[in-house]
């Protein structure tokens, strides 16, 4: 057990909380760190003992591998091998997109160890474009692997606070950097190069890099449940509140148990709508009550589905979003989420 110590990275604690976070990654420790998508449980990516902390602190089963993090593009060469056919393609997607929430799935090095990649000869990279995350991995020097901050299965943070009470007791330090700016995971993508012709990009996790946005340098193809060269912790069930969730299609999908407490997780949460309306909710919370903008929906997401299963609900039904841009990304966790 651990005193978990929270450190806000703000202009008086920036380095104390950088200086901390260096020295416990140094000493083979785990610490939760923001990144621009969730808090990340993070630890030196070529330290197997360090790394073997985070899948007991999650209780994250062995087969499901980890992102790892590099500071700079230098680094790359360090954990992942970049074949002739796709360099080209990495280039442009590295400039457009890091640093940023965009992870591709690479051959791995022979120093990334095998914990890390769950034995698989592939290992998925990304730079974060946290500039407190990217400070740390700067100063350690070795690149970062770094799971969401949450025990397997369950929320991704996008706060101390939510990483505190999924983590807490479990890990030394949390360093609070504020609510992350884009509340889900990174998307996650292999390049299949093709002869003449643009590469196409397995989409094994969608994520705030939008299809629309990856279209521009190849041909964007979803990896299917079942698919052999699935991500192996892409677990139909997952972002799962302990409440009792369940996404609707459509208002008449859902028919109300007599004496049961529903909330409904709406897009706009406006009264007029079609889904607020249908029923007399002990509760109606909107992902996006200002704009109505998936953005702000993203970004509110995991904390509103945290909110909601603190309310002491029978069950919470989510109403759907529109599948375009961020959508994908947001329709993804809520189908998770609602499967059992
Ligand atoms: O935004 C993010 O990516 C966050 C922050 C902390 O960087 N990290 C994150 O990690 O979401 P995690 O562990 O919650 O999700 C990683 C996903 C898993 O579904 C895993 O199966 C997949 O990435 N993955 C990792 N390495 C892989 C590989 N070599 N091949 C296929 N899938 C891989
Ligand atoms: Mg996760």
């Amino acid at each position: 057990m651990f005193e978990t110590k929270i450190i806000e990275a703000t202009d008086d604690g920036m380095k104390e909380a950088q200086n901390a976070a260096v020295e416990l990654l140094q000493q083979g420790e785990v610490v939760a760190l923001p990144t621009e998508t969730v808090y990340g449980l993070a630890a030196d990516a070529f330290n197997p003992t360090a790394v073997a902390k985070i899948f007991a602190a999650k209780e994250r089963p062995d087969f499901d591998p980890l992102i790892v993090h590099i500071a700079t593009v230098r680094d790359l060469e360090r954990v992942a091998i970049v074949p002739e056919d796709i360099r080209h393609t990495l280039n442009q997607l590295t400039t457009e997109f890091w640093p940023g929430p965009l992870t591709v799935i690479l051959p791995k090095t022979p120093e990334v160890p095998d914990l890390v990649t769950s034995g698989l000869s592939t290992v998925g990279v990304r730079q974060s474009g946290h500039p407190i995350f990217r400070a740390i991995n700067k100063a350690l020097g070795n690149p970062i692997a770094a799971p969401s901050a949450n025990r397997f299965g369950r929320i991704s943070p996008t706060s101390a606070s939510a990483v505190m009470k999924e983590l807490g007791g479990r890990i030394p330090l949390i360093v609070d950097a504020g609510a992350c700016s884009e509340g889900v995971e990174s998307t996650i993508i292999r390049i299949e190069p093709r002869e003449g012709k643009k590469p196409i990009f397995h989409l094994h996790r969608a994520g705030p890099i939008s299809k629309e946005q990856l279209q521009k340098f190849g041909k964007v193809q979803a990896v299917k449940p079942g698919d052999t060269l699935q991500s192996p912790g892409q677990l139909e069930s997952h972002y799962a509140p302990l409440t009792p969730f369940r996404l609707i299609e459509k208002p008449s999908d859902f028919t109300p148990e007599l004496g049961k407490r529903y909330g409904l997780l709406s897009y706009t949460g406006e009264e007029g709508g079609e889904f607020v309306r249908m029923h007399r909710w002990e509760n109606v919370v909107a992902l996006s009550p200002g704009s109505g903008k998936l953005a702000e929906a993203a970004v509110r997401l995991f904390y509103v589905m945290r909110e909601m299963d603190e309310m002491g609900l029978d069950e919470i039904i989510a109403e759907p979003v529109s599948e375009v841009g961020l959508g994908v990304a947001i329709m993804d966790r809520l189908k998770r989420a609602s499967a059992r």
